[in-house]
């Protein structure tokens, strides 16, 4: 059974982004997977992003010092085999709220003098569920390589699922069949 962990990073609750993700991980719950999903908007962070303060780097744990409710969050990952960022593009990026999160991800890193590394979470799967007003080429495909290259450094496997060129109103996406599907086969996937 696959444990899988979403990230929610669309800070419209109604959105679209929402609404392809509440597909994928329906399916991937009706494949017996255990889904957890937190929502990185609503998250309380005592700091954004991350100080550099290192104090991670100076301890054996896997763990953001700052303690706060982010912190808490992001050392619950190397419990999960599948973790999925879902996000609207914002300026040919993930959300700022889930910036935030990704940043403090620096503390599931062990980072040596000479070049060395070691990653709590070798060998799961970074996976991203992303929406945007325009095309995947020199858009989409921009944050799709942000989460694609820590995948490829950590020694993850990397899957994403995209949808481009968003007309609908919000949360109407999944009215297309089409893209319902897509949804719906991510999940399945990520549960197999
Ligand atoms: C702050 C902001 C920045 C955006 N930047 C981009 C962008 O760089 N490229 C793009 O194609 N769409 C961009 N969009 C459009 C959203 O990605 C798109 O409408 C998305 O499907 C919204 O998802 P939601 O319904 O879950 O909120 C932006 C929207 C906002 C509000």
């Amino acid at each position: 059974m696959k444990k899988i962990i979403c990230i929610h990073g669309g800070p419209r609750k109604n959105g679209n982004t929402r609404a392809v993700t509440a597909l994928a991980m329906e399916a991937a719950r009706n494949q017996k997977a255990e889904v957890v999903e937190i929502d990185a908007t609503a998250l309380e962070a005592k700091v954004p992003g991350c100080l550099a303060c290192h104090k991670c780097q100076k301890s054996e744990e896997f763990m953001c010092s700052l303690g706060d409710p982010v912190a808490q969050a992001v050392a619950t990952l190397p419990a999960y085999d599948v973790i999925v960022l879902s996000t609207p593009l914002y300026w040919w990026s993930y959300s700022a709220q889930l910036k935030i999160f990704v940043d403090r991800m620096y503390s599931l890193g062990k980072f040596g003098e000479n070049g060395n590394y070691r990653f709590s979470l070798a060998n799961k799967k970074l996976a991203l569920i992303a929406t945007a007003g325009g095309p995947i080429e020199s858009n989409l495909e921009l944050l799709e390589q942000q989460w694609r290259a820590p995948a490829e450094m950590m020694g993850c496997s990397f899957a994403s699922c995209l949808f481009p060129n968003v007309a609908a109103a919000p949360g109407k996406l999944v009215d297309d069949p089409a893209v319902a599907e897509k949804a719906r086969q991510f999940g399945k996937m990520l549960a197999g």
